[in-house]
């Protein structure tokens, strides 16, 4: 990675804004029950920069958005929990400030001492955070001496506490640099993207395809194969010509798909078979029919054994393994069999020496629930920011930190 790291700035004395991604999901939404993060990965994953700043000498200003709030009465979003948290992860006191910016949280972040850390309300409290305001940008870069950003799962994101912050700290002579969660995240899917030990081989699920059009695309250049699961797979059989009775299809995407057929002949691997049923619904009776004799009034919601060993197939000897999405509802028990199946199968494969990386997201959260999340040799905390990394684009919230 040729930004500057941690590794590269001296933070003994000094006040460090932190951007971190505690976008993290609570047990409830009525701020009078007591709130509490139900998972903390994306906490637990921010420690080592935390830990590294701390013991270091740093005084520590975290900012971090949390879910989607329309305002500041939304106090369903509120960082308090996640402090709360954090304060446990960290084994030390966390103080909470009221605001994102404003005289309280100026007064705050002057009296912070080496050790300390301030955790600022919800960046998206307010209303310049999602415009990039230049004005909300350099309050935060006022806060602080040095700017890290280790919110990987927000790098796709420019907005005032990702990408204008680093450019208004730089402007006032200080050092805009990444975190260790930043550079872990960049380090195993930048090597995706640019580098890829052969074979290489990608599985993509979940419902569209439209959302993953480009992404293909973009494999076609590296991937040895691209195995295709998840609600996505109905496009690509239904742009084969064949039934797929009552599945979800993305008819406005069918010419992509069959472009992309086209594009990449046997590279693209496509379920044979798959789980069907005639309801959208955890308890509605199964059966496994091929997947080109779906019957008209059943839907595919997960894909079928044999699928799962056409893929074990196209897996064999990979190098490396990128996957990105489910296979099939993984939410309903009886449709996460070839998702858990195929957690499974990757497992398997990193004992034998392939390097897999999960993309986060709901293929983060089936491996997860399969408790395999261990056994995977990346999983990464950014859905979209690894979707559009994978795709090639440039991520403003990376692209604004110093240059080595
Ligand atoms: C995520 O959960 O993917 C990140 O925190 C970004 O959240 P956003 O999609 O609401 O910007």
């Amino acid at each position: 990675m040729n930004k500057k790291t941690v590794r590269d700035i001296d933070v003994n004395g000094k006040k460090v804004l932190v951007r971190v991604d505690f976008n993290v999901p609570l047990s409830g939404k009525d701020p009078n029950d007591d709130i509490t993060v139900t998972d903390d990965t994306r906490i637990r994953a921010a420690l080592p920069t935390l830990n590294h700043l701390l013991d270091n000498g740093a005084a520590l200003i975290l900012c971090s958005h949390l879910g989607r709030p329309s305002s500041p009465a939304d106090t369903q979003f509120s960082m308090a929990p996640v402090a709360a948290r954090l304060s446990e992860l960290l084994n030390r006191p966390v103080q909470t400030a009221a605001n994102v910016v404003g005289a309280d949280v100026t007064a705050a972040a002057v009296n912070l001492q080496p050790g300390d850390v301030l955790l600022l309300e919800n960046t998206r409290f307010h209303p310049g955070e999602k415009k990039n305001d230049a004005d909300l940008a350099q309050q935060l870069a006022n806060l602080a001496d040095l700017y890290v950003n280790d919110a990987f799962g927000s790098a796709h994101r420019a907005h005032a506490s990702t990408e204008g912050v680093a450019k208004a700290i730089q402007a006032k002579g200080g050092t805009a640099v990444a975190g260790f969660l930043m550079e872990k995240e960049l380090q195993a899917l930048g090597t995706a993207v640019s580098n890829p030990p052969h074979p290489y081989v990608a599985i993509m699920g979940g419902a569209k395809i439209s959302d993953k059009i480009k992404l293909i695309e973009n494999l076609l250049d590296t991937a040895a194969k691209i195995l295709i699961g998840g609600g996505m797979a109905n496009t690509f059989i239904r742009a084969q010509g064949h039934e797929t009775g009552t599945s979800l299809v993305e008819a406005e995407a069918l010419p992509e798909a069959k472009r992309l057929l086209n594009m990449a002949g046997d590279r693209l691997v496509l379920p044979v078979d798959f789980v069907v049923t005639d309801k959208f619904d955890a308890d509605a009776e199964a059966e496994t029919v091929a997947a080109n004799s779906i019957p008209a009034d059943k839907m595919a919601l997960d894909i079928g054994p044999k699928s799962l060993e056409t893929f074990k197939a196209a897996l064999q000897g990979a190098k490396m393994v990128v996957w990105n999405g489910p296979m099939g509802v993984f939410e309903f028990p009886r449709f996460a069999v070839g998702t858990n199946q195929l957690a499974q199968l990757l497992a398997a494969q990193v004992e034998d020496g392939t390097e897999v990386i999960i993309g986060g997201g709901d293929s983060a959260a089936a491996v997860t629930k399969a408790g395999l999340a261990a056994k995977m040799s990346h999983i990464s905390t950014g859905g979209g920011a690894s979707l559009e990394l994978l795709e090639g684009k440039t991520l403003p919230g990376i692209a604004a930190l110093d240059d080595k």
